[in-house]
């Protein structure tokens, strides 16, 4: 069985051909970051006609990248949610168009889902085991921050989420601070690891041992202030010291909570995925605090971690496989009514556009 998978659900427009193995026959990303760049964030109404403009292409460059053709597929997986809802028809209606020119299953997945099954996909060339269930999964992004109990591709609960700010939309936000561009993730990720951490003092939030829930709110507030008292920095030695210390407290607080629902739920399994996967200092920790715990840890590639088609596809094989398909009037949702994350919508910004 060959799986169609369609992703439009904020700044990436992706399609990918998996196997019912998870085994990836295509993958193909088209990202519009830089597009959004001037913004300081994802522009919806501009996310979603670059996705018009996109989506064919990304559909052809996929089946070019297999060799295959639309004869053999057996199935189209598209994202329905929870994303942002101009984005998202953009790939509902392309899977929509094909399934009915086709005569193709259709199946809506739920994006969060996809992302939790991210690290059962088996890129080629890869050396990677799936994990086995049930397993805790972390999903840490710039729109989610959140722990799942994952115990079966199509079983799945939330454990706890973030409060207020997504841990990627909290690195960004603190990189804008800092003056050092969007996305903020990556360039606070390099300069944390020249800084002394131990140079600065920041809160540590919701330490409660048992809470599975997190805050990066506060935190984000307390390096503004910090910002605000110090004024204009001329040693990029100071800065890098405060990215040390910004980093370390969210990954601390990651790590810890993963670690944290693996002992509560019994689970000695864990699987980090998310844009901040991409994070050296999660991973290293990570690593680790779960070797010390006795917790086997999967991070999947980097490709599987970020928004990407082959999540979504492999997701809508495992739907398929346990009997469950939508039809054409499948509808897209902003939020997610199954696993109860919110889309966070503050790092989306509002604003005038340019005339085109
Ligand atoms: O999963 P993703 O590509 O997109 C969604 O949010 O859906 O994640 C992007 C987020 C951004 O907030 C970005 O700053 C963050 O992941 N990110 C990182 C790193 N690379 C990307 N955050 C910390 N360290 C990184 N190396
Ligand atoms: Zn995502």
């Amino acid at each position: 069985m060959i799986v169609l998978g369609v992703e439009s659900s904020c700044d990436e427009t992706a399609a990918a051909l998996v196997r019912e193995t998870g085994e990836v026959l295509a993958d193909v990303v088209s990202s519009q970051v830089k597009l959004h760049a001037p913004y300081g964030g994802v522009v919806p109404e501009l996310a979603a006609r670059a996705h018009v403009q996109n989506i064919v292409p990304v559909l052809e460059g996929a089946f070019a990248q297999a060799g295959l053709s639309l004869a053999d597929v057996d199935a189209i997986a598209v994202t329905n949610g929870p994303g942002l809802v101009g984005a998202l028809l953009v790939g509902v209606q392309a899977g929509k168009a094909i399934a009915l020119a086709r005569n193709l299953p259709l199946i809506g997945v739920n994006h969060l889902i996809g992302h939790l099954l991210s690290g059962q996909i088996v890129r080629p060339g890869a050396a990677h085991v799936q994990t086995e269930y049930p397993f805790i999964a972390l999903l840490v992004s710039g729109g989610h921050t959140a722990l799942y109990e994952v115990r079966s591709p199509t079983d799945m609960a939330q454990l706890g989420q973030t409060r207020d700010d997504a841990a990627g939309e909290a690195f960004d936000k603190v990189a804008k601070l800092l003056g050092l561009g969007y996305p903020g993730g990556p360039r606070v990720d390099r300069l944390a690891a020249q800084g002394d951490a131990s140079k600065v003092k920041l809160p540590r939030p919701l330490r409660r041992p048992g809470s599975l829930e997190f805050s990066f709110s506060g935190l984000k507030t307390a390096v503004a202030q910090l910002v605000h008292a110090h004024g204009p920095y001329e040693s990029e030695q100071e800065i890098a010291d405060l990215c040390a210390a910004f980093q370390g407290v969210v990954v601390e607080s990651l790590v810890e909570k993963s670690l944290e629902a693996c002992r509560v739920r019994s689970i000695p399994r864990l699987v980090i995925t998310g844009g901040v996967a991409a994070n050296k200092g999660l991973r290293a920790y990570a690593k680790l605090r779960s070797d010390a715990a006795g917790v086997a840890l999967t991070v999947p590639p980097m490709q599987s971690c970020t928004d990407n088609a082959a999540m979504i596809a492999y997701a809508g094989v495992c739907k398929l496989q346990a009997g469950i398909r939508d039809g054409l009037d499948l509808d897209v949702f902003s939020r997610s009514p199954i696993l109860g994350a919110t889309e966070s919508t503050k790092r989306y910004r509002s604003q005038r556009l340019p005339r085109p």
